[in-house]
């Protein structure tokens, strides 16, 4: 095994959450040394080989710019870094119209505009190592979700960023990759709901009730939907981190195939689809 200043590096971010933490321990089995940019200290990476804990919260644009300045210092980011992958990632859900502005905020500013200040800090490392941009998007980014509007906006808009820097960095040779995985079992859900819950709690409750039958479908769906292993999605992840000739996207999962089928039908098909998964076809309005 490579001495850790030996191995190429991969700086990522969420990497004390579900798919970041099994991801920094397939990195290190596959040879990178990995800086694990994390927000909150959960002592999932306590003991690691080959594993630089670097604190980062992304929706700050001078944490991550530290976060870069003492990667760079570290010796085994002499020459550069390999990858950066944008995957710390939250879901804000809910009707639209009872989302909090500083949820929606939130949901902008963890996926959207992290993964941008993160990749600008980080790009003189990427040039300096013939690196990578990965980014974790989400299959809701082609095909936006009723009661998951924040989260699909946000996740569209990490695309066009994606896809238009990508033709930024063809230069120097700098692909950018986007990552799409299906439903995952991770902690993220029940954080989506906790946090959707206290949203709901503190709006207006004739609001609320206009809502009720689409909060029940919604509910309903949430509790038999069928999450995938995080191995899956990890293994893509490593494999777009890997690959000598990177795809533009990976999909990880069928459920994520499937909506990418979706994003190309008609939209009228499309909404009539998505309207009876989301048990909406019969919803009436809520008496408020
Ligand atoms: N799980 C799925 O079904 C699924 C499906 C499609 C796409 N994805 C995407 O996959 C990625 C990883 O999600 P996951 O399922 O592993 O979720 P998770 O278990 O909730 O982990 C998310 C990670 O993001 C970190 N994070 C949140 N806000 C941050 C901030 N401001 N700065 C730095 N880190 C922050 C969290 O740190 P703290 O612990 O400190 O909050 C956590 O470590 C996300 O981009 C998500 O959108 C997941």
């Amino acid at each position: 095994m490579a001495e850790t200043s030996q191995r190429r590096g991969v700086f990522l971010t969420g990497a004390a959450g579900g798919i970041g933490a099994a991801l920094v321990r397939e990195l290190t089995q596959r040879g990178f040394v990995v800086f694990a940019g994390i927000r909150h200290n959960r002592g999932t990476l306590e003991g690691l080989s080959h594993v630089v804990v670097v604190p980062v919260d992304v929706t700050d644009p001078g944490s991550v710019a530290d976060a870069a300045e003492r990667v760079s210092r570290h010796p085994a980011a002499a020459h550069g870094l390999h990858a950066v992958v944008n995957n710390a990632g939250v879901i804000v859900q809910g009707p639209l119209e009872l989302v909090p502005p500083a949820e929606l905020r939130r949901q902008f500013e963890v996926n959207t505009f992290g993964p941008a200040y993160v990749t600008q800090a980080f790009l003189p490392l990427l040039r300096q190592g013939g690196g990578r941009v990965v980014n974790v998007s989400a299959p809701t980014a082609r095909t936006p979700l009723p009661l998951l509007a924040p989260i699909s906006a946000s996740k569209a808009a990490l695309q066009a960023l994606s896809d238009a820097q990508r033709l930024e960095l063809a230069a120097w040779h700098v692909p950018v990759v986007l990552v799409e995985p299906g439903a995952t079992e991770t902690p993220i859900f029940a954080s989506a709901d906790a946090a959707a819950k206290t949203a709901t709690g503190a709006a207006d409750p004739q609001r609320v009730a206009l809502y009720a039958n689409h909060l029940a479908a919604f509910a309903e769906v949430m509790a038999k939907q069928k999450n995938g292993p995080v191995d899956r999605v990890v293994k893509a992840i490593a494999n777009a981190v890997e690959a000598r000739n990177p795809k533009r996207r990976y999909i990880a999962g069928p459920d994520a195939r499937a909506l990418g089928t979706l994003s190309k039908l008609p939209a009228g098909l499309r909404e009539r689809l998505i309207a009876s998964t989301f048990k909406l076809s019969k919803v009436t309005a809520g008496a408020a």
